[in-house]
């Protein structure tokens, strides 16, 4: 197997607390991959005077993939670029619970789903603006019977759902079903949207998602109200596989999700293109706890193995997972926010061992 380019992105705040000691674990593994470090963030304004410059660009593009901390404004252009740049599409994220992942709820045995969260559309396309530029439109409320101008001042936000990222973005879901599928989950698809209220956005995800899912007849498909499924997931997530949806939807409840397996320091994510990926986990920059060497970094660790799945290397991913689940089960050696005192240190030693 030829080698594989991987950029590493740090982060800010105490994200490189969970990135670092995640490389020693994938510098323990030995694989054929190259591991590139370009300035981002305050390095690259020190070194190049530009927090995403040219250089970390070019090393993006000339790469396989890139496993990204998390970013908060310094970095968000090197994240924008991994999205829109790279035309990531589908943001996957697992919410898997394991033996002595600290869930708040009573039962939370069996909950692995996945929520595919669409990734370059919807409200993310950034146009926002003044009431009154939407004047010449002559829009008027069907539900108000008024025109919109006339409700300036204030500020509007533009939802654009497109055939094209609609049906890549459901595609993507039904071969990730069948996927799983082959590994013994159910084989589901759930499309959640507003549709009853956003019938001619929300309604054509929903409309091209169901055209997509007459492909897949050995998938089932469902298709739920966005605040139906809310309800369902914190009452029932066992119910899940996987769930596709638009981009802020996918946000928010992939957020409730790694909240129902025991909080966002287990929840990692995979943003997949048709010839791109980059991981990371699905937490902030947790500028509270930085610099206290505390940050749990299972959902970075867990993005690097879904990193792996990704690059050819499943049987690594695999290890990586296994010695997690092993570390939780025995419950001995766990970080501050699963009810251990463990330094975020200590608890990548107990990982290593395992591995
Ligand atoms: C995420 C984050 C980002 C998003 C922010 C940092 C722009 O919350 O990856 O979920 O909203 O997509
Ligand atoms: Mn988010």
């Amino acid at each position: 197997m030829d080698r594989k380019r991987v950029v590493v992105i740090e982060g800010d705040d105490a994200a490189p607390e969970a990135v670092r000691p995640t490389m020693e674990l994938l510098e323990k593994l030995n694989l054929a991959i190259d591991w590139l470090k370009p300035p981002i963030g305050d390095q690259g304004k020190e070194l190049y005077g530009s927090v995403f410059p040219d250089q970390a660009r070019q090393a993006i593009d000339e790469s396989d993939a890139t496993l990204f901390g998390a970013a908060s404004s310094k970095s968000t252009a090197a994240l924008f670029y991994l999205r829109f740049g790279k035309l990531t599409f589908a943001n996957v994220r697992p919410a898997k619970w394991l033996p002595g992942f600290k869930s708040p709820l009573a039962k939370p045995k069996g909950i692995d789903l996945v929520i595919v969260r669409e990734n370059l559309e919807d409200l993310y396309l950034g146009i926002e603006g003044e009431l009154g530029i939407l004047e010449p439109l002559n829009l008027i409320s069907p539900f108000t019977q008024k025109k919109i101008a006339e409700m300036a001042p204030g500020r509007f936000g533009l939802k654009v759902i497109t055939e094209k990222g609609t049906e890549r973005v459901a595609r993507f879901s039904f071969e990730l079903a069948r996927k799983r599928k082959a590994k013994g989950h159910p084989g589901k698809v759930t499309c959640a949207t507003k549709h009853n209220m956003l019938s001619l956005s929300d309604g054509f995800f929903r409309e091209v998602t169901k055209k997509i899912a007459q492909s897949y007849p050995d998938i089932e498909f469902e298709s739920l109200i966005v605040d139906d499924f809310a309800h369902r997931l914190a009452a029932n997530p066992q119910q899940f596989d996987v769930a596709v949806m638009p981009n802020l939807y996918g946000d928010i409840l992939s957020d409730m999700t790694g909240g129902l397996i025991g909080g966002l320091g287990l929840a990692p994510s995979g943003c997949y293109g048709n010839s791109y990926a980059y991981f990371e986990p699905v937490h902030g920059t947790a500028p509270d706890i930085a610099g206290k060497n505390i940050i749990n970094p299972t959902a970075t660790i867990l993005s690097a193995a879904l990193m792996l799945e990704y690059l050819g290397f499943a049987q690594e991913a695999e290890r990586m997972e296994k010695a997690i689940e092993k570390v939780y089960a025995e419950g001995r050696i766990l970080p501050k926010d699963q009810g251990g005192s463990a330094t975020t240190t200590e608890f990548v030693a107990a990982i290593k061992e395992y591995l």
